[in-house]
């Protein structure tokens, strides 16, 4: 990857900045990670994803080493130098530390490992002539604290990769006999004109991206039900979406092996996309 990168407080080339093979992040996958979209040039919703960051960060106990303003100085920074007034993705990760010798428990006054990188992203998801994407349903192999963005993920990416392998392009992940959410993205379904998207708990990550959704279709007088989704359900749905930072909102039309509603794009994720991009070229006017 070009560019510049922000590891530890210093600013530099990405192909020179290394990280000891006893930090924590790369031993035991201990630390948590953000990613945020840049619409031309600019961090978007920047305070949801800190938010979130926080409550990530408070769940591992590990200090948050930057301020709200320090943060937004970093990104500044690296989108000045790496990516200007283009789409791109700013990606974070606060690792615990680095020990002095291999051992699970961990000192609490460690000084975390900070690093920062931005790179361009094509949001061209968003063509509204798209066919759509192919899901499959898997069993939902995490742990019980989805709700932190740990860079622990293993189970996601095998579960991505399952999916992919039989030509899919998300898993819907099943625990307890409810769709929960994707490997790497948030669910939201149709039925009969209603919306419907999972309630938040510890069994899912809160996506920014989600709570977008909720907060624009309340304004345009959508309803959304936060309410389980049981897989009968997910599969009886006229409409399925997906939501993520990069991805923004997808929709399945294709289940496993089956069409969704139609088999196309529906009239519902038309309306809520254009919302969506509506919003966007608001905020950048801003
Ligand atoms: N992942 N659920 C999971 C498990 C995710 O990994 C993600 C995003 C989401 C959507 O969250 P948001 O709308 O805040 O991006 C839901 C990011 C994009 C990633 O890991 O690359």
């Amino acid at each position: 990857m070009a560019g510049q990168v922000y590891l530890n407080g210093v600013y530099q080339p990405a192909e020179a900045a290394s990280v000891s093979i006893l930090d924590r992040g790369f031993m035991f996958g201990d630390g948590v990670y953000e990613v945020i979209p840049v619409y031309e040039g600019r961090a978007f919703r920047v305070r949801e994803h800190l938010q979130r960051l926080q409550r990530s960060l408070d769940g591992i106990e590990i200090r948050n080493p930057l301020s709200e303003a320090e943060w937004s100085e970093v990104f500044d920074r690296l989108i000045d130098s790496n990516c200007q007034a283009t789409d791109a993705v700013l990606y974070l990760q606060v690792n615990r530390g680095v020990m002095a010798k291999r051992n699970h428990s961990y000192d609490r006054g460690m000084s975390p490992t900070v690093l920062v990188m931005c790179w361009e992203h094509d949001y061209a998801n968003q063509d509204t002539n798209t066919k759509g994407v192919r899901a499959v349903t898997l069993e939902d192999t995490r742990w019980s604290n989805c709700y932190i963005k740990s860079v622990n993920l293993l189970p996601n990416v095998m579960l991505r990769q399952q999916a992919v392998d039989e030509g899919a392009a998300e898993s819907l992940l099943i625990r307890d006999g409810n769709a929960i959410e994707g490997a790497a993205s948030n669910l939201f379904i149709v039925k009969d004109d209603l919306v419907r998207t999972p309630p938040k708990s510890r069994y899912m990550l809160g996506g920014i991206t989600r709570d977008l959704v909720i907060e624009l279709c309340a304004e345009h007088r959508i309803i959304v039900q936060e309410k389980d989704i049981s897989e009968d359900r997910l599969h009886d749905a006229d409409e399925i979406w997906i939501t993520s930072s990069t991805q923004e909102i997808v929709p399945v039309t294709t289940l496993n092996q089956h069409k969704v509603g139609k088999g196309v794009p529906g009239p519902r994720w038309l309306q809520v996309i254009e919302l969506y991009q509506d919003y966007k070229r608001s905020v950048m006017r801003a």
